[in-house]
């Protein structure tokens, strides 16, 4: 109840929506252009990933916003991601957040709370990798 009431959500202290928008943009601009990734997006719908992707980034940062979309393992499943592909993602995010004039420290607490789910997103298939 009394969370974030003297300190400043990360939502806030990045820039709130305007910002958590052109950060989403500017990040599947890159994504999109990254042969080694863009192929998982082909045929999918951008805008509501987008949409939803925005509303994750809000509410994992603190934001006023409810996440609506479905359960991450579930919508990743079957899709195969490597650990390789989900660094890749995660190189453009925080090139992206940079550019965008997040400061490090911040970015760094972005990035640590999107590595918790590099479990339930990647689902590497090859044997014998060691
Ligand atoms: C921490 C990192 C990630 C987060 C937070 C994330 C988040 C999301 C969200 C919120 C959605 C939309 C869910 C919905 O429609 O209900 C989504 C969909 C999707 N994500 Fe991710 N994602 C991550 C990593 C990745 C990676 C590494 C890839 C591939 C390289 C990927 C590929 C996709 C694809 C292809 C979809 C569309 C699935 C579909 O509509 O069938 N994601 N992701």
């Amino acid at each position: 109840m009394t969370a974030n009431t003297s300190d400043s959500t990360l939502y806030e202290r990045i820039g709130g929506a305007e910002a958590i928008e052109s950060l989403v943009e500017s990040f599947y601009e890159k994504v999109l252009a990254d042969p080694e990734l863009s192929f998982y997006f082909k045929d999918k719908p951008m805008g509501k990933l987008r949409k939803m992707q925005k509303e994750f980034f809000s509410a994992a940062t603190g934001g006023p916003i409810t996440y609506s979309g479905r359960p991450l393992s579930e919508v990743h499943r079957g899709l195969a991601i490597s650990k390789r592909e989900f660094g890749r993602f995660t190189e453009h995010l925080i090139d992206t957040l940079k550019e965008v004039g997040v400061k490090e420290s911040e970015s760094n607490e972005i990035i640590s709370h999107v590595n918790l789910y590099a479990d339930e997103i990647t689902n590497d298939t090859e044997f014998g990798a060691d």
